[in-house]
């Protein structure tokens, strides 16, 4: 059983075969150019690319999963959100980083909630006639710089938010049991980064609507 993953982003693709890995499922990059409706729905975008694609799908009986993300920045009324890959090629992580200068408290805990934002992921998968639609979130803030390492797109400049006991996240500026120290997801390993990823948590959460395991 093949995992056909749609997305020309190579670091998706890493991190989607590193989780499936768990459960013994191999992942094929999907490459497929798919028309992006003009919505700010996450949702809308993904089952409108899973639909555009399932025709090409190699076997009629192989998954085919799309995911669509973004960064959405409280501050700034949830920008770059939708816009994210938008945002990403004309402003940068510079750009987005000047844009929130003067978002700067020496208090941490205010610090934090001024730079507050999240990454929310939607996943759907087809296989077999059916789609399964699953969410991950993932809480943190923007950084006051950027560092350099591994991750793509935003992860130079995203903090994510402390981790409890169970790996739920806690509001931003909370000591937790797993922590990134003040770090971006830039530079921290790709498998520690799955402990915080909207990515990760909304493909758990497809595995586990479709009775795989999350
Ligand atoms: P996409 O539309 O799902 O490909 O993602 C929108 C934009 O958000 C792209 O520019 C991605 O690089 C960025 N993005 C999505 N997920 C992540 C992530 O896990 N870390 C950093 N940036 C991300």
């Amino acid at each position: 059983m093949t995992l056909w993953f749609m997305t020309t982003n190579e670091g998706k693709v890493a991190e989607a075969r590193e989780h499936f890995s768990h459960f013994g499922i191999p992942v094929r990059q999907f490459e497929f150019e798919a028309t992006e409706p003009q919505t700010d729905d996450l949702e809308i975008v993904a089952l409108s690319k899973l639909e555009q694609a399932i025709p090409h799908l190699p076997e009629p009986d192989d998954m085919l999963l799309v995911e669509d993300a973004g960064l959405f920045i409280d501050s700034l009324n949830g920008f770059p959100g939708v816009y994210s890959s938008y945002a990403l090629e004309t402003l940068g992580v510079q750009g987005v980083l000047t844009l929130m200068k003067h978002l700067e408290s020496k208090d941490p805990i205010q610090d934090g909630n001024l730079r507050s934002a999240e990454f929310r992921a939607v996943a759907a998968l087809y296989h077999n006639g059916e789609t399964t639609v699953a969410e991950g979130v993932c809480p943190g803030r923007i950084s006051h710089s950027s560092v350099e390492g591994e991750g793509f797109g935003f992860d130079p400049i995203f903090i994510p938010a402390d981790l409890d006991a169970d790996g739920e996240a806690l509001p931003v500026g909370e000591m937790g049991d797993r922590s990134t120290h003040g770090t971006p997801f830039g530079g921290i390993t790709m498998e520690e980064k799955q402990h915080y990823s909207h990515r990760r948590r909304a493909l758990s959460s497809l595995l586990s609507h479709l009775d795989i395991r999350g």
